[in-house]
């Protein structure tokens, strides 16, 4: 019997360059190449490593100089892949005089998300980052860990195939962290969820792959347990990191 094909994302080649300041031009990304299936990816790197501007590019907001992003073998480009796609991006500006219930029905609208089905899918959402008891409320009373889970809610409105989510634990408290965690590990079965940050303890225990970033380029990818090995025998994924890192910055 055939096999269902499972889904993929293929990263080829990817390049990036942007101008600083007028002087000069500054390479973030240099060639970076790499082959997602259904499980969690932890993207770790410092700060400047190119994390969110890999992400900006698999999530079609930035446009590479060289490379490209191919979903199921085709240009992750246009409608078909934004249906696919749940994107939370690092930082982002809600509006203030939204409800979290008026904020995710419209961007449920946006996603296309058939009516009659919307709220029970902001629902859904809201539950799955314990936010239901907090819908009515103005965003502009959110915590900064609320708006934080409101944002990773919208990326998984419409049950995306793709999951791309920019330090999504940032302001989280322990409990919501852990709460996430699992989350995102649960919905790994199915599901390529990439989640790019600097907190260890977000990927360490969950994660099926580590991306290891650094200047623009990956260092390595690999389970959490062969990294050790190669880079840390005996101690944990911090020790890895800050084996590979060290006191550099990612510039
Ligand atoms: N629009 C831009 N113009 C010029 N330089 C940029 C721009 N965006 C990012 N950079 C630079 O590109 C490099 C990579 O930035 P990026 O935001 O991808 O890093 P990151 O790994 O996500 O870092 P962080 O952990 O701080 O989120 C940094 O040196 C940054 O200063
Ligand atoms: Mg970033």
């Amino acid at each position: 019997m055939a096999q269902k094909t499972l889904p993929r994302l293929e990263i080829n080649g990817l390049e990036k360059t942007y101008s600083t300041s007028g002087k000069g031009r500054k390479k973030v990304l240099n060639g970076i190449s790499m082959t997602l299936t259904p499980g969690l990816y932890g993207i770790l790197g410092p700060n400047g490593a190119g994390k969110s501007t890999l992400i900006g590019i698999i999530t079609g907001g930035l446009i590479p100089d060289a490379g490209q992003v191919l979903w199921n073998g085709r240009s992750a480009r246009g409608i078909q892949f934004r249906r696919i796609l749940g994107y939370a991006p690092q930082q982002q500006s809600l509006y203030a005089n939204y409800t979290g219930r008026k904020f995710l029905a419209y961007l449920a609208a946006l996603k296309e998300i058939p009516r009659k089905n919307a709220a029970s899918e902001v629902s859904r959402v809201a539950e799955a980052v314990n936010l239901e008891k907090e819908l009515d409320k103005r965003l502009a009373a959110y915590s900064g860990g609320m708006k934080q889970r409101l944002l990773v809610a919208s990326a998984l409105l419409g049950d995306p195939k793709l999951l791309i989510l920019d330090e999504p634990t940032a302001g989280l408290d322990p409990k919501e962290r852990v709460r996430l965690r699992n989350l995102l590990s649960e919905m790994a079965k199915e599901r390529i969820i990439l989640v790019a940050t600097h907190v260890v303890s977000d990927v360490e225990t969950v994660a099926n792959q580590v991306i290891l970033l650094r200047s623009g380029q990956v260092v390595d990818i690999a389970p959490v347990p062969t990294l050790i090995e190669r880079y840390a025998p005996g101690k944990g994924l911090e020790d890895v990191y800050l084996r590979i890192f060290g006191e550099e910055d990612g510039k």
